[in-house]
């Protein structure tokens, strides 16, 4: 369905029909004859050994096929490097008898019903020796500053202690995070099941061909020969790529050569899904009398599992936002027994921005400097770390439409003011940037004789509402209206494609898919007639990745936020949310102020609600579910505007830049700095809950 408003139209899902009807399928709902269930067993120790695995009164249980685990196990190979680095060893699994962490896979119990299973999982025995274990987290932990090579290096410029001592105002604060989980509505699921040597798995993930080459590599088989898809997707977040999941269902359809098919718990992903660090910052920022920065020093520790090597970025802000005479970043890692922590929504970026535009916030009030004043006083001319050009740079822009829609001029900024009733009302703003990347990606474009198009890519719609986007792009391409156009995705037989991450996904799947129509205009031109099997025009851009002028390149943006505080209770209401983006070129509104408002709302829950919590004696999370771990609720939620500027970028041939993640960079801060206009106490420390107010 189309609807016209103004100049763009705005498209509804191509598969919102099939998903509020329940013709959709999820992985875990997804059935094929012989199939047979797995049921994963992990850890309740936070550190040792296996001694035992008692597994023969439980293959006794009705319906058991088998009990896997590292004493029987098939061999995997987990000696491998892709482009992220080592595999996770979380997902090489039963390899070994040590357990590096609460929640670690143990073993799988294969049962003809997900309920036999289940049963029989709960029922098996495991001894262990147990070893002690370390998971606190705090500020005094020795850090490293070693990160893997895809991550930022430590970066430093200018004479810090000099440009201290020149400076007339210093923020000098330390703010912390905690541990937030992703947590998927679609919990993690696969099948799996092999028929003459080939393997085929449908899967819940982020990107088929990414998990086909794992699969392939660790089992040891020809990528050719391993098909992945995964049609619809309950949300994502980063934490579906490769996971358990897909491993034990191979492994178990191995074992009991029938197909399997393996769900995780709701608990089992807290600790198996990868998870955002908590993080400790500290930031320094030293300025002139009108508030012109000296020095921006950014230090942020997060966690590591013992095991796995993942870095919160949490400086990356800092090295794009805000130049200085004197200029630090680092992200410091500190290893524990601990579950492995990933991607989740806005790595680095959601806890990074909380702690820069906070401080940014207090630098304001020190200086007497309007918030947004001050950020247009530090506007850079190149990237501050890397010193080249930026493709474009719309965050006053964003600043600028903003306060004009939100009222900001008739702020008063000084605080605690503003009663009503019990409630102490405040607003506050905050920056956000976000990289924008691409990554080659290959496609097909088919014409058929009926005048219709099948484009085949291996792109992954988590929700986002990618697959409608790339059928407008695609659509725009050919100059056919969209209903001619069919967008196949999430089947790795497709071909290599990026994965659904780091807001790179219609980016990189948009220039192959506009290329493929290209080859295909070409191929059209020289025939006479479409034959039956159609025309397929073909792209592969990794050969034009290198066409791309070397850029700063950034989506922006500009958070307002305007909150009540009970003073009585020490709760914090939202009233309202803004969020003005300058995010390149926007290819359907509807879905992409889905994405921001999305992104907002994670904002607002991570400012208010969000943070699990570690037993420091068992290692595990207290409520590890979404009953224990408490986010954002409908009414927690307020009215979300979410709007953007024009942002043409002259030197980019795709235009698009990604907006699936900055809409949760800087609303935590927005939020924040509303409380401090409210109250005139500074939170420095998430979430702030109504005993952190009081
Ligand atoms: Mo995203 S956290 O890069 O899927």
């Amino acid at each position: 369905m189309t609807t016209p408003t103004g100049s763009t139209a705005v498209h509804s899902r191509v598969e919102g029909r099939a998903k509020v009807t329940g013709a959709a399928r999820y992985a875990g709902e997804i059935s094929c004859p012989g199939l047979a269930h797995g049921w994963l067993v992990v850890s309740t120790i936070a550190r040792g050994r296996i001694l035992s695995v008692e597994s023969d009164p439980v293959r006794a249980m009705p319906g058991v096929l088998a009990v896997v685990h590292h004493g029987n196990a098939p061999r995997l190979n987990g000696d491998y490097t892709n482009l992220l680095g080592r595999p996770d060893p979380t997902t090489v699994v039963f390899q070994h008898d040590r357990v590096p962490y609460a929640g670690w896979p143990v073993a799988l119990v294969v049962a003809e019903t997900p309920e036999q299973a289940r049963e029989a999982a709960e029922a098996l025995v495991i001894r262990y020796d147990m070893e002690p274990h370390d998971v606190a987290f705090h500020a005094g932990c020795p850090g490293t500053a070693e990160n893997p090579p895809y991550l930022h290096k430590e970066t430093a410029k200018g004479d810090m202690a000099a440009e201290l001592a020149l400076s007339a105002f210093v923020v000098d604060a330390e703010y912390t995070t905690p541990e937030e989980h992703p947590s998927p509505l679609e919990p993690h699921a696969a099948m799996a099941r092999w028929e003459d040597g080939r393997l085929e798995i449908v899967d819940s993930n982020q990107g088929s061909r990414w998990v086909a080459d794992e699969i392939a590599t660790m089992f040891s088989v020809d990528p050719a020969s391993v098909r992945v898809r995964s049609e619809h997707v309950g949300g994502a977040f980063g934490s579906k790529l490769l996971r358990v999941h897909q491993v034990l269902a191979v492994m178990g359809a191995s074992v009991v050569e029938r197909p399997v098919r393996v769900v995780l718990t709701r608990r089992q992903m807290f600790s198996l899904a990868g998870y955002r660090s908590p993080t400790v910052q500290r930031v320094r920022l030293g300025a002139d009398v009108d508030g012109r920065l000296r020095v921006l020093d950014h230090q942020a520790q997060c966690l590591n599992a013992s095991v796995h090597r993942f870095v919160e970025q949490s400086t990356e802000a800092a090295q794009v936002l805000y130049d200085a005479d004197a200029h630090h970043t680092v992200n410091r890692v500190v290893p524990l027994d601990v579950p492995s922590t990933g991607w989740m929504r806005a790595p680095g970026m959601a806890p990074g921005s909380f702690a820069l535009e906070s401080a940014l916030d207090e630098l304001a009030e020190m200086c007497a400097v309007d918030p947004i004043a001050l950020r247009a006083r530090n506007e850079p001319q190149t990237g501050p770390v890397s010193g080249l050009p930026f493709s474009s740079r719309r965050l006053l822009a964003c600043f600028e439409e903003g306060a004009r829609r939100f009222g900001w001029a008739r702020r008063d900024p000084r605080p605690g003011l503003r009663r009503e009733g019990r409630w102490l009302l405040g607003t506050g703003t905050a920056a956000a940037a976000f990289p924008v990347g691409v990554a080659p990606s290959t496609a097909t474009v088919t014409a058929q004789a009926d005048g219709t198009f099948t484009v085949r890519i291996t792109a992954s719609d988590p929700g986002t509402g990618a697959r409608t986007a790339l059928t407008l792009i695609a659509a725009e391409a050919l100059d056919v209206p969209p209903d001619r156009v069919r967008v196949l995705i999430a089947d790795s037989g497709y071909g290599r494609a990026m994965v659904a991450g780091s807001s790179m996904g219609t980016r990189s799947w948009g220039w192959a898919i506009k290329t493929a129509v290209g080859d295909l205009r070409e191929l059209l031109a020289r025939s006479q007639d479409i034959p039956p099997q159609g025309i397929t025009g073909r792209a592969d851009t990794s050969t034009l990745m290198g066409t791309l002028a070397k850029r700063e390149r950034h989506t922006y943006g500009a958070q307002f936020a305007e909150v009540a505080v009970d003073v009585t209770s020490g709760e914090v209401r939202v009233r309202r949310m803004l969020g003005i983006f300058a995010a390149g070129r926007i290819v359907n509104p509807l879905t992409a102020r889905s994405q921001f408002v999305g992104g907002m709302t994670w904002g607002l829950s991570m400012a208010l609600h969000e943070g699990a919590v570690r037993d420091r004696a068992f290692g595990d999370l207290v409520g590890a579910d979404l009953a224990g771990y408490h986010i954002a609720a409908n009414a927690d939620v307020p009215l979300i505007e979410a709007d953007w500027v024009d942002d043409p970028d002259d030197d980019d041939p795709i235009g698009i830049k990604g907006i699936g993640e900055i809409g949760n960079v800087g609303a935590a801060a927005a939020i924040t700095n509303a409380v401090w206009h409210a109250t005139g106490v500074r939170h420095r420390d998430l979430p702030i809950r109504p005993d952190r107010v009081l």
